[in-house]
């Protein structure tokens, strides 16, 4: 079961999902799922500027309080771990550990602001990988930010494959970032992934985009669906 306890919260904000997944402004025209979007406030964000989206994470189980409470009680180690490994972040756009700490409190303000509201509109739903509850070509972008392929070591090769192909699924383009495992490597998973997507029909390319802050991370996966 997913437990509160063992869940670090940690959102990034609308401005690093815009240059991660290199939106434009005619891919926010479309219906997005923002898979594993956690305290993220890409949503609440873009529901603001009127764009369409709906995030899926199993946080979305727990209420405003506990999830504020958590982040509470684990900011202060993220941020202690962050200063330790320093030299494996890039501090360009975002210049320091505190500034770090500030931006990312931000964007988990925003989303904790919207989550009560986000909840009753249907636009937080409690739903995970590898099955989503949604029909096929439900979205026309589904994002997946800081999920697979980080955490290569904790989600195996079975789960990354049938996560990508319910993504694909669902939506009929799918944008993935980072590509790297947590460590700063290549995820092991990526080329199977990218073999397995393309016998399945799948356009697939590996994409340079604009954001960079994990070392080396700067690159996203981007999968069109093969509608034949
Ligand atoms: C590192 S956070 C990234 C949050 C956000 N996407 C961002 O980039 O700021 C990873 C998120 O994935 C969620 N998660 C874990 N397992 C999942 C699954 N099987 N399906 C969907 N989300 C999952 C976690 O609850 C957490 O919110």
């Amino acid at each position: 079961m997913f437990a509160l306890d063992q869940v670090v919260p940690w959102g990034r904000s609308f401005a690093e999902y815009i240059a991660m997944f290199a939106l434009g402004r005619s891919d926010m025209t479309g219906r997005i799922l923002g898979c594993g979007d956690g305290p993220a406030s890409f949503n609440a964000e873009s529901t603001r500027k009127g764009a369409k989206v709906v995030s899926s994470d199993p946080l979305y189980s727990f209420d405003k309080a506990d999830i504020e409470a958590r982040i509470a009680a684990t900011y202060e180690q993220v941020i202690d771990q962050t200063r330790k490994n320093q030299t494996e972040f890039i501090w360009k756009e975002i210049t320091s550990v505190e500034e770090l700490g500030k931006v990312r409190m931000a964007a988990m303000r925003a989303f904790l602001d919207d989550y009560p509201a986000g909840l009753v509109e249907g636009r937080y739903l409690n739903s995970e990988l590898p099955a989503l509850p949604f029909h096929d070509g439900a979205f026309d972008l589904g994002l997946c930010s800081h999920l697979l392929f980080l955490y290569s070591q904790q989600l195996d090769e079975t789960f990354h494959h049938a996560s990508l192909l319910e993504l694909c699924r669902v939506a009929k383009e799918v944008r993935v970032f980072p590509v790297l495992a947590l460590g700063g490597a290549i995820s092991p998973h990526l080329e199977g992934s990218v073999e397995m997507l393309r016998a399945a029909g799948h356009l697939v390319s590996i994409e340079r985009v604009s954001y960079e802050f994990q070392r080396g991370a700067r690159e996203m996966l981007r999968i069109k669906r093969d509608d034949g």
